[in-house]
């Protein structure tokens, strides 16, 4: 049989809840590894929303019938790939802390997105509870994105001063 429109939307919000999970890992992992005290601080401030926007997809999940499709997301597989590339290459402190802080800014972005998508699909089923507890989950990324963003300059010139690396 065919897939239809909600079984698509099944399928997405699986991956979507996949995908949450690697990113809690990639958030503790970066938690760990970076050493600025105010990065920290908003890495480790995500954790606990982070958490809730699994319940929340799980709740979402559990409510269309359960997870379907594939048990890994390749996506945040190839993120966190890439992640451990970079660090294969010995960066310097100073340097993960600015990686990590970039990359935790395009972790946000690809999940707003994400979010948006699932919302506007919930809303074409006319599923309006699971469409709370989707914005819920996109209203917690777009904080995390905007303290980010809005410290990224500041970051820089503290961890990067004027392209001289310390060693
Ligand atoms: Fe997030």
């Amino acid at each position: 049989m065919a897939m239809n429109l909600r079984d698509y939307f099944q399928l997405r919000c699986s991956e979507m809840l996949i995908a949450e999970r690697d990113i809690l890992k990639m958030n503790q992992l970066m938690t760990q590894e970076v050493q600025h005290s105010r990065l920290k601080e908003m890495f480790q401030r995500h954790a606990d929303p982070t958490k809730q926007q699994i319940e929340n997809l799980e709740r979402v999940v559990d409510r269309l019938g359960g997870p379907i499709g594939p048990s890994e997301n390749p996506v945040t597989q190839g993120m966190m790939r890439a992640h451990q590339m970079f660090m294969e290459t010995n960066p310097p402190q100073n340097l993960i802390d600015i990686h990590n802080a970039l990359e935790g800014d395009k972790v946000e972005h690809l999940e707003l997105v994400s979010y948006q998508g699932l919302i506007a699909l919930a809303q074409q089923l006319g599923e309006q509870e699971l469409v709370q507890l989707l914005q819920e989950n996109r209203t917690g990324e777009d904080q995390m994105r905007s303290r980010l963003e809005s410290d990224l300059p500041s970051l820089l010139s503290e961890l990067g001063g004027h392209g001289r690396m310390a060693a």
